[in-house]
């Protein structure tokens, strides 16, 4: 009896004095755990003469049970003062600015893609895409730029390295976007089509308007029956959709480029006040985009024949129509990743592209 008390004692002590849910779980493991010491009394039950059994068993039980049942209410003392603890420790002004957020923006080039891509594609016209490393005939000679052709000359290509021993001449980073024209025509069921092609283009040139790299949107539109007022509406259309500019007025240009006849050059109606442009009004014309009807020698060196099928095609920067829209100075300043001009000129992700409310 003495023995129970005794323990009984020592176990309430420990246990009043536990500071801490650890504490007082190694309490219950000294005592109650598969080796503790009140476990291995309750196993000497089992080895006890029947008379002592009777009389010590329900004492031992009664006693486990309430050292259980002291260790739990000790359990939810500390816990509670855990809570309270923390709740006057921690706590959250709600009153605080947030710490401020860091949006990235969308560059001007990919807000201005999106744009035009989603005008021709209400027009029907689906991408197309080709490599950027070109070879000779794509970039120059299938659109009727044999070699002599001084047309090479203007565009200041850079060359590929090729093998010194290959006769084959080099291949080039391609100039312009012209070559996808060729290539998605030569491919089985390439025509009819209408197809745009946004894509970078190099040559080797650099001034506040010229980049080695800059991107470049073209155009295709070949069927059976269609003629340069086909290609004066679509561009019409696209104009004026793009800059926002009901009614936005064109002017054509009898102008070369090897790979159309007739070839124009397009000019929409602007005026300068006080260096800022002003698009669709004025006396000013500015040049934007190269197109025309799609030559028959380009038709027949993709294996189209040019007595059944014609078309039309234009080729324009998609940089300079971001400059212009947006009025941004300085092409150079597009390739820089200067984050302070992105944040600046780039767009907000969520923006609705503007066109959307103009189309609805
Ligand atoms: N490829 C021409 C250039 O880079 C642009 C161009 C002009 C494309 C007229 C065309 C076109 O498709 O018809 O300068």
């Amino acid at each position: 009896m003495d023995d129970i008390n005794e323990i009984e004692n020592s176990y309430r002590n420990a246990i009043s004095s536990a500071a801490s849910l650890g504490d007082l779980e190694k309490i219950r493991v000294k005592g109650l755990g598969k080796k503790g010491e009140l476990t291995e009394l309750m196993k000497s039950i089992g080895s006890m003469e029947e008379a002592e059994r009777r009389s010590k068993a329900p004492k031992l039980n009664a006693l486990k049970s309430r050292i259980i049942g002291e260790i739990e209410k000790k359990k939810e003392l500390i816990t509670e003062d855990e809570i309270k603890k923390s709740t006057n420790e921690e706590w959250l002004d709600i009153s605080r600015p947030t710490r401020p957020s860091q949006n990235g923006k969308i560059h001007p080039i990919s807000q201005v893609t999106d744009e035009v891509v989603e005008i021709f594609s209400d027009l029907g016209f689906s991408i197309a895409e080709g490599p950027q490393v070109e070879s000779d005939w794509y970039n120059f000679d299938a659109l009727n730029i044999p070699p002599e052709h001084p047309a090479r000359q203007e565009f200041d290509t850079f060359y590929v390295n090729s093998n010194s021993d290959s006769e084959s001449p080099p291949h080039v980073l391609r100039t312009h976007t012209s070559p996808v024209q060729i290539r998605h025509m030569e491919k089985k069921g390439g025509v009819p089509c209408r197809i745009i092609v946004p894509g970078k283009v190099f040559r080797s040139d650099y001034d506040q308007t010229h980049t080695p790299m800059f991107n470049q949107l073209e155009g295709l539109a070949i069927d059976e029956d269609l003629t340069m007022s086909h290609l004066k509406w679509t561009l019409e259309e696209f104009c004026s959709k793009f800059f926002e500019v009901p009614d936005l007025e064109l002017r054509f240009r009898a102008s070369h480029f090897p790979f159309t006849e007739p070839s124009a050059e397009v000019d929409i109606r602007c005026s300068w006040e006080d260096n800022i442009l002003k698009l669709g009004q004025g006396d000013s014309w500015l040049e934007i985009l190269g197109s025309g009807m799609v030559h028959p020698k380009v038709l027949s060196a993709c294996n189209v024949d040019p007595n059944y099928f014609q078309g039309f095609a234009f080729g324009m920067g998609i940089d300079r129509l971001a400059m212009l829209k947006y009025g941004i100075p300085d092409l150079r300043s597009f390739f820089e990743g200067d984050v302070r001009w992105l944040d600046h000129y780039g767009f907000d992700p969520l923006d609705k592209p503007s066109i959307r409310s103009i189309l609805s």
